[in-house]
Parts: structure tokens; sequence; C-alpha cells
């Protein structure tokens, strides 16, 4: 059984589609084992809670030394024994220690089609504003590995979305959750949970 962590910051919208995915039977070799906040008043606390699953504050705000901070995260996971690591709406970047520690085993929800309107400063709702700001007519979302650059690991899935002549970027963002993003991690966390489990079994 492939143990997940799902990190967040905010309001966990697609924590929710983790964990409604997990109810409806999507995870047949995994299990979301804990969810690790950035910051005490993420919403995602609460759905964490409300699904009976075991979660953490972690801020990076606490710690001087940035490489504290990336230990105290990999302390927190290996001594879970997290096997996966699913960034959902997790709004801190991730250093060397972290990510040398589950090599191909985090992922990352973005909310477009990358390579356009990606990595640093590229969050939230400022991805939505961009995309309006250049005016694209299809946007979309991506799940990727995550690496050492900011959304440049391996792409694994992505699902496009038109964008519609009165969007603004609250509406364009829902659409985008509702029709790309809230599909396309469950599918990518069953469909690494598989491989991962049947790696696990041969090993
Ligand atoms: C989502 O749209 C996610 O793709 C985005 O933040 C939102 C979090 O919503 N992530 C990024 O922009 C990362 N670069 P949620 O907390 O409701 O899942």
């Amino acid at each position: 059984m492939i143990k997940i962590a799902v990190l967040v910051s905010g309001g966990g919208t697609n924590l929710q589609a983790l964990i409604d995915a997990q109810n409806a039977g999507a995870f047949p070799n995994g299990e979301i084992a804990l969810v690790l906040a950035s910051n005490q008043k993420a919403y995602a606390l609460e759905r964490a809670k409300n699904a009976g699953i075991e979660s953490a504050v972690i801020s990076r705000k606490s710690f001087d030394d940035p490489a504290e901070y990336d230990r105290a995260i990999v302390k927190a996971l290996q001594s879970r024994q997290i096997d996966l690591v699913v960034l959902a709406g997790f709004l801190s970047i991730l250093g060397k220690p972290v990510i040398d520690a589950y090599p191909d085993r985090i992922i990352n929800i973005h909310p477009s089609l990358i390579p356009s309107f990606c990595g640093a400063g590229f969050y939230g709702l400022r991805v939505h504003q961009a995309a309006l700001d250049y005016g694209v007519k299809v946007t979309g979302a991506t799940v990727h590995l995550v690496n050492e650059i900011p959304d440049g690991g391996r792409i694994l899935l992505q699902k496009a979305v038109e964008i519609q002549p009165e969007d603004t970027p609250e509406i364009l963002q829902r659409r985008v959750m509702e029709e790309a993003e809230w599909k396309i991690l469950p599918q990518a966390v069953a469909m690494l949970c598989r491989q991962l489990d049947q790696k696990e079994n041969k090993g």
C-alpha cells in the first residue's frame, strides 16, 4: 500500500478531490496518510480533519535556515513512511533535501498548460490573470513531477480548458479546477500508486 502525503497551503479543493476519489475507491493501491500544511490557517486542515486524516503544520517562517525547514519536512514525511508526495496548492518551494529524499515521487498540480504561465511567481489567481492578459484562447492544468526547477519536472498529465469572453481570473480559476485539476490530479495519483505498488511488490 502506497502512503500518500498531500501538501497544502490554502482552501484545499484539490485535496478534497483526492479525498473524494479515495472514498470512491479510485486508489486501490494507496491511501492518504498525511496532510501537511504550510500555515495553520489553511482551510485544507479542516478538510483533513473532517476526513479523519492526520495533519501537521510546518511553516517556513518558523525556521531561520531554509535547509532546516526542508529537513523538518523530510522528517515529517519519513517518520510516517510516506511513499508519494502530492503538492496540491502548496505555495512554498521545496528545496534539494526534500527533492533528493523523494526522487520521481513528488508531483504538483499547476493551473496552466506548462510551459505557458509557469515558473517562479506564477501561482493561484496570478496564473489565470496572466493567461487572460496574454489573450490565449485555451488554458488548462498540468500534473508534473517536481524537480529543482519550479514547474520544470516531467509532465505526467494535462487537460485543456477553453477561455470564454466574459472570464475573470476568478471565474477562469474555478472552471480550470472543475474541468481539469480535480480530474487529472486524482488520475495521476491513481496511476503513480499503481506503478509504485507494482515496483514495491517486485522488489
Ligand atoms: C490550485 O488552482 C492549484 O493549481 C494552484 O493553487 C490552487 C490551490 O487551490 N497551484 C499553484 O498555482 C501552484 N503553482 P486549492 O487549495 O483549492 O487546491
